[in-house]
């Protein structure tokens, strides 16, 4: 038997009254008037004014205890349902004649709702202290770097003809290292905030991927990987921001070329057309992904444990960048790899 609920509470109340107003009667009538009714009219009129007192009584708490909970409840009611308003809009306020259950309802939900919210809270919390960690450890290393040779040039090295241009070439190339990354965390810190500006206009996607392939020749000669476009004459208008699709192509091809075979290395490039987008993929007879690394390498500062032995240099923020852009595109982006066979990055475009 539920206690709190008005119906019960006023049963009980009605009983309780009903069953005074019977021992006050019995006990009046018996010293007030011993033999003024008697037999039937007196059963008969207990009956009547029991019945009557209860039905009143019960009617009355009934009235009272509910309009005194739902004056309260209503309010709190309220206040859960506009917090919750505030981020989605839902069903609207419900009748208020089982506010009670509602209101259980709405506050088990809601609980629901939050402990997920703070589970994801703590999630991203770790993801924070991963992140920041990640940070440190990437710029001490090009650092280190800078004060191992600055340090032997002034205590002699500067003299030294054989290491002097050397050590400054080495310095050089670990300050780049250092203001690329700063750029890149620059450029996520953006992109994480939501703030990206997209310049939209129609291009041909195949134009870009030969200028990105251009661009990327030398490298790709340096391992002997062959990059090939499929149809590369074909035209495919896009509706995209260039600049930044450029630099999709650009982090995805690199891939394939740095985590490429060092010989017989293949990337191709193929365009597929799919009604409202274009399909993009490039596909690598490279070193391959992990099935448990896969969901992984969108992450900043992911690597993979085989990445890292391929190539000392990357930093893991290419696909974090990349996956940037798409999203901000509404548009998809998708891997799937095999390893020791090869991986295929594909993205989708809107068509122009
Ligand atoms: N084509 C590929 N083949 C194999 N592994 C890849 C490929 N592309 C990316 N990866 C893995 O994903 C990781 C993240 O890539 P990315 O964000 O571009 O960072 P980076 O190249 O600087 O390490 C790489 O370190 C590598 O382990
Ligand atoms: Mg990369």
């Amino acid at each position: 038997m539920k206690f709190h609920d008005p119906r019960v509470l006023s049963l009980l109340n009605a009983s309780a009254v009903t069953a005074g107003y019977i021992i006050l009667f019995f006990f009046s009538s018996w010293i007030l008037y011993p033999a003024s009714l008697e037999g039937f009219a007196m059963y008969g009129m207990l009956f009547v004014t029991g019945g009557l007192l209860f039905a009143g009584t019960y009617f009355f708490f009934r009235y009272t205890v509910d309009k005194f909970i739902y004056s309260r409840i209503r309010l709190i009611y309220k206040s859960i349902y506009s917090i919750k308003t505030q981020k989605t809009d839902r069903k609207g306020i419900r009748s208020n004649r089982n506010i009670l259950d509602n209101v259980e309802q709405e506050v088990t939900d809601w609980g629901e709702e939050k402990q997920k919210e703070i589970e994801r809270l703590k999630q991203l919390e770790e993801y924070r202290k991963d992140f920041i960690g990640n940070v440190s450890h990437e710029l001490k290393t090009p650092l280190f770097n800078v004060q191992g040779y600055v340090s032997t040039l002034l205590e002699g090295g500067l003299d030294d003809p054989s290491i002097n241009k050397e050590y400054l070439r080495r310095t050089e190339v670990s300050v780049e290292r250092l203001i690329k990354i700063v750029e890149d965390l620059g450029e996520i810190a953006q992109l994480e905030s939501g703030q990206m500006y997209l310049n939209k206009v129609r291009f041909d996607i195949v134009a870009v991927t030969h200028e990105v392939v251009e661009m990327l020749e030398m490298k790709a000669h340096e391992k002997e990987i062959q990059v090939l476009i499929n149809q590369p004459d074909k035209t495919m208008w896009v509706h995209a921001d260039r600049d930044k699709i450029r630099q999709v192509l650009t982090n995805i091809i690199d891939n394939s070329i740095r985590y490429g075979l060092d010989q017989n290395g293949r990337t191709k490039i193929s365009f597929f057309d799919m009604d409202e987008n274009i399909l993009v993929e490039v596909t690598d007879n490279g070193i391959g992904i992990d099935q448990d690394d896969l969901p992984r390498v969108f992450e900043r500062f992911y690597r993979t444990p085989r990445g890292r032995e391929v190539s000392g240099k990357g930093k893991g923020l290419g696909l974090a960048i990349v996956k940037h852009i798409i999203e901000a595109h509404q548009q998809t982006i998708n891997v799937r790899s095999t390893v020791g066979v090869g991986t295929t990055f594909g993205f989708t475009l809107r068509k122009a």
